[in-house]
């Protein structure tokens, strides 16, 4: 979607006013009849004021009305771009100027991409019925204080929860590992990071024992993607790696999960994959000062004549044994190579994203991810502000060595399942064996895929990850 910055307010076209409770809207409203009609329907119940004028439509909302936390006037500013969306959606607009009359420019901001958030829809697939295709393909936003820049980045952020979306939506019969990779490095292509694939050949030479236990059910070979941005100006000398679960499609293997609605929409197991590749995608398109690298093992999971069976024991790709119980814990045998592979980097921190548990989507349904780490408080902390600030918030459990002992096994290192409790953590705990940096884990199973509408976030693929990451190095690009 189009979003630029404005300095003249187009008297044909539709707008939408955002305004603080009481405002002074003389200045926009010259006739009396409808200025007492905007502002009596402003201070009541409704604070949305609608002039309707044939081709045009003049929307007032009122943002901000309570003194509440920045992060959730910001959500509120979100969602509230989203409502606004489906009145623009009733008039057919195409276009709008979303002018600030006098909010806090974050929340103008934040508005703006709820409504931009809210336009995406995946149309791949509908062959001739384009009847459900929003009208809106562009946005101006008049707002003085606003650079061109930091609209231009928030047209590329929206770009990049688009693509994450993208890849998120698309089923296996397209997105392959391979196609998966293909798509990457377009990625990089279009913003400017490197992106190195390791095909099956090479995944074999290097041992990664993980991801070929995984694929050995699959009739599509692995791949294991390499992402790199590397600026000159990077404000760090030893890189921040992602790491992201590329399981194109998740059967659970021989383990198998049954259809009703657990298989249904496991073509969503590659979200954390698709959230790295969105999170490097808007980095390197607005060129932050960050180096960070991003690794990503990927695969479908498939019962099939050879495909790895509970009791097998896996050397992996550090030469740990581990004792698979379970084909359907598929997610930490892949992700297990990629955190020993992230070693030979040195890294200042490794955060990885999968949607790797039902136990994490159980504790806290789709409203944030489940997070657990053994970095410093300090990053624990900026990632956690900077899931409040986006509102893709960061539910911190506890990461307790206790839960380690679930994952003794009697013939090797460890097995790949814990027990009956915490299964969130003991995945995390699990995933930590293969560690030996400051480590964040973010389960995103329960907002990845959204089954049902859910505002802003959409039906499908919610592109979950992108927006936290991307403040994440904002901050730390400072
Ligand atoms: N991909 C699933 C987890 C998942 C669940 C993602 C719901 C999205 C929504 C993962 O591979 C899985 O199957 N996990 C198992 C682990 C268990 C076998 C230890 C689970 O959570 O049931
Ligand atoms: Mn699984
Ligand atoms: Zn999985």
């Amino acid at each position: 979607m189009k979003i630029n910055k404005t300095q003249n307010i187009d008297i044909e076209g539709s707008q939408i006013i955002l305004v603080k409770e009481n405002a002074k809207l003389d200045e926009f409203i010259k006739d009396p009849a409808e200025l007492a009609y905007v502002s009596k329907r402003l201070a009541g119940e409704k604070n949305v004021a609608i002039l309707n004028r044939l081709e045009r439509v003049l929307l007032y909302r009122n943002l901000e009305k309570e003194d509440v936390p920045l992060s959730i006037r910001l959500e509120n500013a979100r969602k509230a771009g989203f409502e606004m969306h489906s009145m623009l959606m009733d008039h057919d607009v195409a276009s709008v100027t979303v002018i600030n009359g006098g909010v806090d420019q974050e929340v103008c901001v934040a508005f703006a991409e709820g409504v931009a958030l809210t336009n995406y829809q995946f149309l791949k697939y509908l062959s001739e019925d384009r009847s459900k295709k929003y009208s809106l393909h562009e946005m101006s936003l008049y707002d003085e204080g606003l650079s061109d820049d930091h609209v231009k980045k928030l047209e590329n952020l929206v770009q990049a929860v688009y693509l994450t979306r993208d890849l998120v939506n698309e089923p296996l019969s397209y997105l392959t590992a391979m196609q998966l990779s293909a798509e990457i490095e377009k990625m990089g292509k279009d913003s400017g990071f490197s992106v190195e694939v390791f095909n099956k050949l090479k995944i074999e030479t290097l041992k990664m024992g993980g991801l070929l236990a995984v694929n050995k059910g699959s009739i599509d070979p692995p791949t294991f993607s390499i992402l790199t941005w590397k600026p000159k100006n990077a404000v760090n000398d030893r890189p921040i790696v992602l790491v992201g679960k590329g399981v194109v499609y998740d059967t659970g293997g021989l383990s198998l999960k049954p259809t009703h609605d657990s298989m249904d929409y496991m073509k969503c197991d590659m979200g954390g994959a698709a959230a790295v590749a969105g999170a490097f995608y808007a980095v390197a398109k607005n060129e932050l000062p960050v180096w960070i690298v991003g690794l990503i093992p990927a695969t479908d999971n498939r019962p099939d004549g050879n495909a790895y069976v509970p009791g097998d024991v896996i050397t992996m790709y550090d030469g740990s044994t581990v004792e698979v119980l379970n084909t359907d814990a598929e997610g930490r045998m892949i992700l297990a190579d990629a955190l020993s592979y992230a070693k030979q980097y040195d890294p200042e921190l490794v955060i990885e994203l999968s949607t790797l548990t039902g136990s994490a989507h159980m504790a806290i349904d789709k409203f944030g991810m489940v997070g657990m780490g053994n970095a410093s408080r300090e990053v624990m902390e900026n990632l956690k502000a900077s899931g409040e600030y986006t509102s893709e918030r960061v539910a911190e459990f506890p990461f307790w060595d206790e839960y380690k002992e679930q994952l003794k096994s009697d013939i090797a290192d460890l097995k790949n399942i814990g027990g009956k409790y915490a299964g969130a953590i003991t995945a995390g705990k699990f995933l930590e064996h293969f560690t030996d940096y400051p480590y964040v884990h973010l389960d995103i199973a329960g907002p990845s895929f959204n089954k049902a509408p859910f505002n802003y976030r959409g039906k499908g693929g919610s592109g979950v990850g992108v927006r936290i990451l991307y403040n994440f190095f904002l901050d730390r690009s400072l």
